[in-house]
This record gives structure tokens, sequence and C-alpha cells, in this order.
């Protein structure tokens, strides 16, 4: 019998022409169908390789489902959606897709920097609903970003990224992380380590580009927003439970920071309902951080090697609970 892999939801043809090269693949043809639990829990019973994504919660139940549980590919780099403890106890490899969507997540919490920054947003609204009848110097005025301070939450390799571009605008990089980067990258980027208070006091726009984990839930919420300035940008690509949303909301309705541009929500799909009517200072988007169509295409393909990898019978690249493989 051919091994039999789950895909739990539509991705990109060429990772699904290679899982087909290795096994008999299971996924569903409409791109916006998301597997409920019980759905994902039948799914998993008759499939022994999972490729999941982050729209799946892999907790204890969804592993137990199936004893033969090969490999558990997460097509993201994130993946606070697997319960990774509970697979390690299982020995069940957990696979992510790091460095492949780097620099194309930096673009884009850049793009939303811009866009709140800028009212983009608003002024292609502005301009299309026929608004634009004449020129006028207080138009759409928005703040400058060259120049300011950028606060930089979580100096991973997306951190990074977002630095090295915020050279080019002549921007001052603070950045709060677990501890500080190696020194000659400070250097390299300019940026200097502060803690996460004088980040927050200090910077003009503040991006978020941290894990999910118990230790991040919330490391923005109403004590952190009440330190920001009144002209201060929240932006977040990470996940969404990093900021209290709801605190979010009652600072930016109440101008204690000036705008935010979001791309991750805390109860990802739903949005708190304020944010869906601030128009003029917040800038929404459905979570596409890491989405050019090659991007995409290099996850995929790099969560499918993995699954080929474990049908070789090979110790798959990208594993995050490597304590597996240590010698019982
Ligand atoms: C996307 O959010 C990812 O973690 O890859």
């Amino acid at each position: 019998m051919k091994p039999r892999i789950l895909v739990t939801q539509l991705v990109p043809q060429p990772a699904l022409d290679l899982l087909a090269s290795v096994g008999e693949v299971t996924v569903d043809p409409d791109p916006d169908r998301i597997l409920a639990k019980s759905e994902l829990i039948q799914a998993v019973k008759r499939a022994d390789y999972l490729y999941c994504l982050l729209t799946n919660t892999v907790d204890a139940e969804v592993l137990d489902a199936n004893t033969n549980l090969k490999i558990v590919a997460n097509m993201a780099v994130g993946y606070n959606n697997v319960d990774v403890a509970a697979a390690t106890a299982r020995r069940i490899p957990v696979t992510n897709t790091p460095g492949v969507l780097t620099e194309t997540s930096a673009d884009l919490a850049w793009a939303l920097l811009m866009a709140v920054a800028r009212r983009i947003v608003e002024a292609d609204n502005y301009t299309r609903v026929g608004k634009f009848t004449a020129w006028g110097p207080l138009i759409m005025t928005g703040t400058d970003v060259h120049g300011k301070t950028l606060g930089i939450v979580g100096m991973g390799r997306i951190g990074e990224a977002v630095a090295r571009r915020a050279r080019g605008f002549g921007m001052r990089i603070l950045y709060h992380n677990r501890r500080p980067i190696d020194p000659a990258r400070e250097i390299t980027l300019g940026a200097v380590y502060v803690d996460l208070e004088t980040l927050l006091r200090e910077a003009d726009f503040v991006t978020i580009h941290t894990p999910y984990s118990p230790e991040t839930h919330h490391l923005i919420g109403a004590t952190q927003l009440a330190l920001m300035k009144a002209t201060t940008f929240l932006i977040n690509t990470s996940r969404g439970p990093v900021v209290d949303e709801k605190a979010l909301v009652s600072a930016l309705l109440e101008r204690r920071i000036a705008g935010s541009g979001l791309d991750v929500y805390e109860n990802e799909p739903t949005i708190e309902p304020e944010l869906l009517s601030m128009t003029s200072n917040t800038v929404l988007l459905p979570h596409i951080a890491s989405a050019s169509l090659e991007t995409r295409t290099r996850m995929a393909l790099m969560a499918a090697e993995s699954v080929a990898a474990v049908i070789r019978g090979e110790r798959p690249p990208n594993v995050v609970n490597p304590e597996i493989y240590d010698s019982k």
C-alpha cells in the first residue's frame, strides 16, 4: 500500500505533485475549505502522514487519532497551532518552513507600515468614490516614515529583514528580543537593543515579529499600549494573540495611539467589530504576510519535502522537536 498523506487544505500544485510521487494524497479541491476538528480527526485516522496548515489545531486528540502517525509537517514558520510537546511525547517529528518566507514577510510588514502611515487604503477609496475633485494641501495628510524611530519586537530572521529595509528609510532602529543578537549583526543593522518599555516609549512605529507562545501571549496589552506615544503606529504581522486585541481597540478608539496595521488577529478569522469600522487609522489584511505565489510555493515544497524524507526513512529537515531523535 502506498503511504497515505493527508493535506488539510489546497496548497500550490508543485507540492501536491511531489507528494503524489511518493504516496497517495488526500486533499479537498476547495481552497477555502477548512476541516472542522472532527473531520480532521476522521481524516487523520486514514492517513499516516499529516501535512497541515495554521488553520488546523493539531493537539493530542488529533495525534491520537492514528497511532501510526509518522510526521506533522506544518506549512508555516509559526507552529503554535501544533501541540509540539504532545507530538514529542509520541515521538512524532513536527516540521515547519523557516527561511523561505523571511523576505516576503518583511516586505508585507513594510507595506502595512507604509499603508497606515500614508493612508494609502483610505486615499485609494477616496479617489475611487469620486472625492478627488480638487487637489488640496490638507487632503490625506499622513505621517512621515523616513527619519523616524522603528521599534522591532522580536529580532529573529524576519525582524532583521525588517531592520535592513528600515536602513533605507534612514530610521533609528531599536529592538527588543529575548536576548540581544550578536553585536556584529547589531552594527551591520544599525539596531540598538533596549528593554520593551523603552522601545514602546520611544518608537514611532512598533512592529511585532515574535513567535507566539505562552510567554508572548498579550505581550502588548493595555499597560504596554499606554506607554506608546499618541503619534505611534502598531504593526502586527506575527500572531494575533501577541496583542490584546480588545486593549488595542480601546487605545485606537481613544486616540491613545495613532493607528495600527494588522495582518493577524487574536481569534482569527474573527476580528473585533470595532476594528472593521475604523477606516482612517487602521489597515487590516487577511494574514497574507508570506502570500506571494513564489514564497507560498517554496513553503509548500519545503513541507512536502519533509513528508517525502520521512517516507524515504530519513530524518526530515526543519524538525522543531529534534529531541525525538535522541537515543532513549
Ligand atoms: C505564517 O503565518 C507562518 O507562520 O508561516
